[in-house]
This record gives structure tokens, sequence and C-alpha cells, in this order.
């Protein structure tokens, strides 16, 4: 089936417009489904922060509408500009590391100030008349991911994932996910390995959540045991996301993502990165200029409530690390699948889309 064929609607989001901005709270999950009200761009960078809302794209869907909340609750003192502004730097500074927060809050700019001259309210109904399809547009931008990436899986693949890269993590249907999704449905996966995640546990809570719902077979494992499972030959491909793609394809992602490129390249595994081209940040030049979110060493030694380590344990938690692009096998995109070099793969897939 052509991915454009598939109507975004018929897809299942964690974030809803209706008479105003509700996050689902990822936080949550699976335990509970709780639907956040943001009534305040304040409310909306929380979430952002906390990750109830969370993986790259969702954050630039959210981010989109978050400034029309802000503009919605200018105060009396200020121009609607000037709480642009002020609402775009705060929103902009909630998680450094996945470009799609940046890529929405600068195309959001440029709405806003094609809309000069239309009066304030003319101005926020612009400006979420665009937040509503760049929504719409992630979602189909996923289908097209996961049609494209179909193409690469062969029947009965085992595949491994890291993170989650699910509806939850985009407007909705997902990018990894989403491959694997659409590479199931054709009989091409048999079966999926979802690495736990550590420390926030994204991928047993989240993923092995979605994949449950979809009924695609999955066993959790913890993240150690990617050597281990490449190793006996119980893996034929890695499917995965990322939160920025630098010009040279090097890759920012979840933590431990870079352990499980380099054992995919040691077992000759396949390892593909899906993402939309609003994640590639062609003013990154390489993987070393992408910033990497620090986030408390709480969440290591605090999981969930349960205190797993001595009173005042010192942690690091970085939330993010690089893989190098030679261990990239191809980049699954909405345009294509992009294959060394990236370089020039890359440079041609961003003109694509501006011709
Ligand atoms: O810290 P998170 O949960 O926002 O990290 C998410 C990831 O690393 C995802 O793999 C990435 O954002 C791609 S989501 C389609």
């Amino acid at each position: 089936m052509s991915p454009e064929t598939i109507p975004a609607a018929e897809t299942f989001s964690p974030i809803r417009w209706d008479h105003g901005l509700k996050l689902l709270d990822q936080t949550r999950l699976p335990s509970e489904e709780v639907w956040l009200d943001c009534a305040t761009p304040e409310d909306v960078a929380a979430a952002i922060y906390r990750l109830s809302v969370r993986g790259a794209p969702a954050i630039g869907v959210s981010a989109a509408y978050g400034l029309v909340v802000g503009l919605e609750t200018k105060r009396d003192d200020q121009t609607l500009d000037e709480r642009f502004e002020e609402v775009a730097e705060f929103l902009g500074a909630t998680r450094p590391t996945a470009v799609n927060l940046r890529w929405a809050i600068d195309k959001g700019r440029e709405i806003f100030a094609a809309s000069v001259g239309d009066g304030d309210e003319g101005r926020i109904a612009a400006l979420l008349e665009w937040a509503k399809r760049v929504h719409r547009e992630d979602i189909e931008s996923c289908r097209r991911i996961g049609a494209f990436g179909a193409e690469l899986f062969r029947a009965n693949d085992r595949v491994l994932t890291h993170c989650n890269t699910g509806a939850l993590a985009t407007g909705g249907y997902g990018t990894a996910l989403g491959v694997i999704q659409s590479s199931f449905d054709q009989g091409k996966i048999s079966h999926v390995w979802v690495d736990e995640t550590r420390p926030l546990l994204q991928g047993a809570r989240l993923t092995a959540w979605e994949l449950g719902r979809l009924g695609i077979p999955y066993k959790l494992v913890t993240d150690s045991s990617v050597g281990s499972l490449m190793s006996r030959g119980l893996v034929e491909r890695v499917v995965l996301g990322a939160d920025r793609i630098a010009a040279n394809g090097d890759t920012a992602n979840k933590i431990g993502t870079y352990t499980v490129a380099v054992m995919a390249n040691r077992h000759g595994v396949p390892f593909y990165v899906a993402a939309p081209l609003s994640t590639i940040d062609p003013a990154t030049p390489t993987g070393n200029e992408i910033p990497i979110e620090e986030r408390s060493g709480d969440e290591v030694t605090d999981v969930f409530g349960a205190i797993i380590a001595p009173e005042n344990a010192p942690a690091a938690n970085f939330a993010f690390d690089v893989t190098p692009h030679e261990l990239v096998t191809a980049i699954i995109t909405d345009v294509g699948v992009l294959e060394p070099p990236f370089t020039e793969a890359i440079a041609l897939a961003l003109a694509s889309q501006k011709s």
C-alpha cells in the first residue's frame, strides 16, 4: 500500500487538541492512563521536562501547540510578539538534544511572522492551524517511514529495538516502531526484543505496552543482554529512533544506543535508524556538536520510588549517546531510505524537501 493512502486520523496519538492541549502522561504508564490538561505554556514545558510527553517528534508537536497555549495566555502588559518570544525561549530550554523541539519553534516563528496584520485573534488562529498541520504531517511522515522501512525486512526477522519510538513518541504511529508494525503486518517480523532502557524504562513501560496493544510478539530484555543475544544469533536486525542526526549521519539517541550499534557491527547485524527529516539537523556538522542532556542522578538511584543505591550515592545520568555514522547501515526517513555516504545522501534528501 502506498504510504500516502493511509489517513492520519486512524492513528492513536498521545497528544490531543480539544479546545485546549491534552497530553497523555507517560510517566504514569503502563499502570494508569491519565490525560494532563495543559492550560499554560508552563504546564507544557513541565510536561516536556519531566517526560510526560517525550520522544523527539512528540516533543516537537507538543511545542507547536505549546506556542499557541502561550499566545492564548498573554498578559496585558505585553504584546503578542513579546509573548511569543518569551514562550519560545522557555519551551526551547526544556530538552537540549531533540532537535525537533527547535525545529518546531523556528517553523512556528516563521508562521507567526507571516500572520502579522491579521490581528491578535487571527494570528493565534493561524498558529493553531499550523500546529494541527504539524501534528497531522508527523503522523503521515511516520506512515511513510514505516512503509519505506518494511522494504528492508525479510520474512520472520527477529528485531531488537531500544527506548520507545512508537505512537507515544510521535504525533502517532511511530518511527522505528512504525517500521516494526508495518513489517509485522507484512509477515516480516516474528518477534521483537525490547531493551528495558534504563534508567526511565521507556522500553519496559512504553514499548512493551504499545506492542501488547498491537498484538506484536515481544520479549523484554535487560539492556546488557544485547551482546549475548547477538552472539547467539538471535537478532537479524536492529531498528531504533533518533533525537538528532548530524549532517554526516552521526546519531544521538537514548543512552545505550551506541552499545547496541557496536554489538550489531561486531556481529554483522544491520543497524537501522528511523527518523523524519525534521530530526536531521544540517546546522550540526557531526555528533561531537550535539548537546547531550544530563539529567538528575536521582533517576538512576531511585527507580520509580524504589531506592536502589546507598543514600546520597553520586550518579551520572547522560540521557543520550552518539552513534558514529560508520556504524549505521541505513537511515529510514519519510522521503526514503538513506544509505552511506550519509553526508551526500542527507544533503540530497534535505534539498529535495526545499524544491
Ligand atoms: O528521553 P526520551 O524518552 O525523550 O528519549 C526518546 C528517544 O531516545 C527516542 O528514541 C527518540 O526520541 C526517537 S522517538 C521517535
